[in-house]
C-alpha cells in the first residue's frame, strides 16, 4: 500500500465528473487500500478518487481517520438519494489546503452505494457525516466546496490560492 499525492484546487481532474466503477477487480482494490492510507496520512476524514488523480466514482469516509474499527466506510458508484434539514458549519478539504470556510449542507443525507464487495448499501449519516458525504459525492461530480461559496467570501479564498500559486506555494 503507497500514500499518493493529492491533486490541489486547479488541478483539472477535480473537475471532470468521474466515470462509475464496473468491475471491481484487484486493481480497484488495491485503489481502495492506497486512497485509505493517503486519507490517514494527510490527516483526512473523507477522499474521493479524483483527489488522487483517478477519475472513477469511488469515495472512502472515516470520521475517525483509522482510530475507531468499523468507521471506516469504502463507498463505490455512491449517489445522495435523500436529503434532510440544513446545518452551516466550518468546512475544508485535502484539495485546498490550510483553508476553511462555513457551508451550508443538508443536515441529513442518506447514501446509496456498492461496499468494497460490491453489495449493496444505504446508510443514513447525520451531522458530520452527512456533510462529508455530501462533500465526497460533490468531487466525485467535478464540485469542490468553494463552489458553494459567494461574493467576497469566493473572491477572497480564490484570490489568495492564486497569490500561492504565483509564488510557487501551491
Ligand atoms: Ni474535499
Amino acid at each position: 500500500m503507497s500514500v499518493l499525492p493529492i491533486v490541489k484546487y486547479g488541478d483539472e481532474v477535480l473537475r471532470i465528473p468521474t466515470a462509475s466503477v464496473g468491475e471491481i477487480d484487484a486493481s480497484i482494490h488495491k485503489l481502495i487500500d492506497d486512497m485509505v492510507d493517503t486519507m490517514y496520512a494527510a490527516p483526512g476524514v473523507g477522499l474521493a478518487a479524483n483527489q488522487v488523480g483517478v477519475s472513477l466514482r469511488l469515495m472512502i469516509i472515516d470520521l475517525s481517520v483509522g482510530r475507531r474499527p468499523g468507521e471506516l466506510h469504502v463507498c463505490i458508484n455512491p449517489e445522495i438519494v435523500e436529503v434532510e434539514g440544513a446545518i452551516t458549519e466550518d468546512e475544508g478539504c485535502l484539495s485546498v489546503p490550510d483553508f476553511v470556510e462555513v457551508v451550508t449542507r443538508p443536515e441529513r443525507a442518506r447514501l446509496r452505494y456498492l461496499d468494497r464487495n460490491g453489495e449493496p448499501r444505504e446508510m443514513w449519516g447525520e451531522g458530520l457525516m452527512a456533510r462529508a458525504m455530501c462533500h465526497e459525492v460533490d468531487h466525485l461530480n467535478g464540485m469542490l466546496y468553494v463552489d458553494h461559496l459567494r461574493g467576497l467570501k469566493k473572491d477572497r479564498i480564490l484570490r489568495k490560492i492564486q497569490k500561492l500559486a504565483r509564488a510557487g506555494m501551491w
